[in-house]
């Protein structure tokens, strides 16, 4: 069964027909050619795949795309500026160390995004707490949390 959705995409309204039973990932990767979520598990336990839909946080994998009718969802793409200049959460990360292999830096960055979005002084502890569902194989995390404190502040804004 298909259905058509329509929600905003990084600041653009999109209109879609989606097969019901598809995942955000799977339209966001497969379908609409956004390769910049990652998929790690494909269960809900890696954090690779985050995006944020209305400012939360999510793991596009357990997500329905069916779900995103009438929200606004925002991938990793959609941070760099029209001028090709990073976010400051995404620059942060390469200035600070937090970004080794990469796969993991997508989501960390989303999850990231949404935390000081809504949090923008964040400390340590709600740091690790909003990224507690993001698995990184390379960095040990310090840099990782370092990268968010250094951008804390600045409101997790380009704009
Ligand atoms: S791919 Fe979604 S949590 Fe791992
Ligand atoms: S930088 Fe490699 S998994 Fe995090």
């Amino acid at each position: 069964m298909t259905t058509n959705i329509s929600f905003l995409l990084n600041g653009d309204k999109i209109s879609y027909e989606i097969k019901d039973h598809w995942t955000l990932l799977h339209l966001l990767r497969e379908e609409m050619g956004l390769i910049g979520t990652k998929e790690g598990c494909g269960n809900g336990e890696c954090g690779a795949c985050t995006v944020i839909v209305d400012k939360l946080a999510v793991n596009s994998c357990l997500y329905l795309a069916i779900e995103i009718e009438g929200k606004t969802v925002e991938t990793i793409e959609g941070l760099a500026s029209t001028s090709g200049a990073l976010h400051p959460i995404q620059q942060s990360f390469v200035d600070n160390g937090g970004i080794q292999c990469g796969f993991c830096s997508p989501g960390m960055i989303m999850s990231s995004k949404a935390l000081l979005d809504e949090n923008p002084d964040a400390d340590r502890e709600e740091i690790k707490h909003a990224l507690a569902g993001n698995i990184c194989r390379c960095t040990g995390y310090i840099q990782i949390f370092e990268s968010v404190e250094a951008v804390k502040g600045m409101g997790g804004q380009n704009d």
